[in-house]
């Protein structure tokens, strides 16, 4: 393993002087002094963070704003506020209301390749967050700024050689997603990414991809990673500011609820199955093979695939209420979409809205318009925890776990 606590030890004299990082850098130290016991496990990630639990909740697009970011600093996990779908004003905003509600450590995810990327790091640099997540592989020179800045780095993976290339690249620690995941995904389940991911770096890595308890967190420890993150275990506490409606349709998936499809924005991303996914996928009925391999309404014929189209178009002029966007620049965004990828018409008319389809679910609590990014695992998640009531479950569960295990090796 690197050297965490020397990586700390840099931020600490990096905000040395000032009062609100000092603030939030002696916050955990404060609450163990109070007294409080709870269950302990410390891993390289926890030093490395100065967080109390090794539990990350992932960057959600729309959905991890301050609240449930706050919510889980708060709990002893890293919150983590997603930036991609916020417009520069909107993160300064995000970050000092995350700061105003947290003493605790809690970081941003931002895409490297955005065309402002330099600016939101001026912002995370500037309102002094601990933690900067990168959707991608970051560039050296940007890894290099934040850390110089004091500021400590993450990288998502979903492959082994991406993991060696970050960490060559001096990033302090990874988040490596299986392909149960929920959002953009790759094809490799969990349970074989991470012991391959941990076997070839020498930093702490982040197991993500399907987690959701104790159980889970004690397996990725026993992979080799040093916690785990979880996307929609944490779109499911109360402290998610996603409508109760669309709770609700996730809470009643079942493990069979989620399809991988390329048909959204033509990248493999794990939703939940609607009618409105089944309609971009174009159902294969009696076939079974739905995942990511459909063809559009494009291999329907006659009556069949006219109606599929006039559906899809009814959907667009939907999602175009829904967006504000006008017809020509609803057009211009299809023309590009259709130049890029192979999608037919119906499919790119609501393929390229696919942030006005998050955007209708998560924000505008429309089930029955959007679309719903969500990991397997929301088959499995029956209730509404907040986030300090998760994160208290999952540690006593871990902490039963290890003993059940511990006694299974004395019998
Ligand atoms: C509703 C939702 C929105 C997501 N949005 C983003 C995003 O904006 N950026 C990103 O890097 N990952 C995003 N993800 C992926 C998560 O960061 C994380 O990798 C994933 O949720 C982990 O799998 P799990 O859902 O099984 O816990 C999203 C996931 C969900 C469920």
């Amino acid at each position: 393993m690197s050297e965490p606590k020397g990586r700390g030890a840099a931020w600490t004299e990096e905000r040395g002087t000032s009062d609100e990082g000092r603030r939030r850098l002696e916050a955990p130290r404060r609450r163990a002094e109070s007294g409080v016991s709870e269950p302990v496990i410390r891993t390289p990630l926890t030093e490395l963070l100065r967080i109390r639990h090794p539990v990350v909740q992932a960057a959600m697009g729309y959905v991890s704003g301050p609240r449930l970011a706050a919510a889980t600093s708060n709990a002893g996990g890293l919150g983590l506020i997603a930036s991609a779908t916020m417009s520069l004003d909107e993160l300064r905003d995000a970050i000092s209301e995350t700061a105003g509600q947290t003493d605790a450590p809690f970081g941003v995810n931002l895409r490297a390749d955005a065309p402002d990327a330099a600016e939101r790091i001026g912002l995370i640099i500037a309102g002094r967050v601990p933690v900067a997540s990168f959707a991608q592989a970051p560039k050296p020179e940007l890894i290099a700024a934040l850390k110089d800045a004091g500021v400590i780095t993450i990288a998502s993976v979903g492959a082994r050689r991406h993991a060696e290339k970050v960490a060559g690249w001096g990033i302090d620690a990874v988040i490596a997603t299986g392909g149960e995941g929920g959002g953009h995904v790759g094809a490799v389940p969990t349970s074989l990414l991470i012991p391959q991911v941990a076997a070839a770096v020498d930093i702490p890595v982040i197991a993500a991809g399907g987690f959701f308890d104790g159980r889970g967190l004690v397996a990725a420890l026993a992979y080799g990673a040093a916690g785990i993150a979880m996307g929609t275990r944490f779109l499911l506490t109360s402290d998610s500011p996603v409508a109760e409606e669309v709770k609700r349709v996730y809470l009643a998936a079942g493990l069979g609820g989620t399809v991988v499809t390329r048909r959204v924005d033509g990248v493999p991303h794990r939703v939940l199955r609607t009618t409105m996914v089944d309609h971009l996928e174009g159902t294969r009925a009696g076939t079974g093979t739905r995942a990511g391999t459909g063809t559009g309404v494009g291999w329907l014929s006659g009556p069949r695939r006219a109606s599929a189209l006039i559906r899809s178009a009814r959907n667009a002029a939907a999602f175009r209420g829904v967006s504000g966007l006008s017809w020509p620049e609803m057009i211009r965004q299809g023309r590009a979409m259709r130049r890029d990828t192979e999608l037919t018409w119906g499919q790119v008319l609501m393929a390229a809205n696919t942030p006005v389809l998050l955007r209708a679910a998560m924000v505008d609590g429309r089930a029955d318009l959007g679309l719903m990014s969500s990991g397997q695992v929301a088959g499995l998640i029956d209730d509404l925890p907040s986030c300090q009531e998760l994160i208290e479950a999952i540690m006593a569960e871990a902490e039963r776990c290890l003993d059940r295990l511990a006694a299974v090796r004395k019998a």
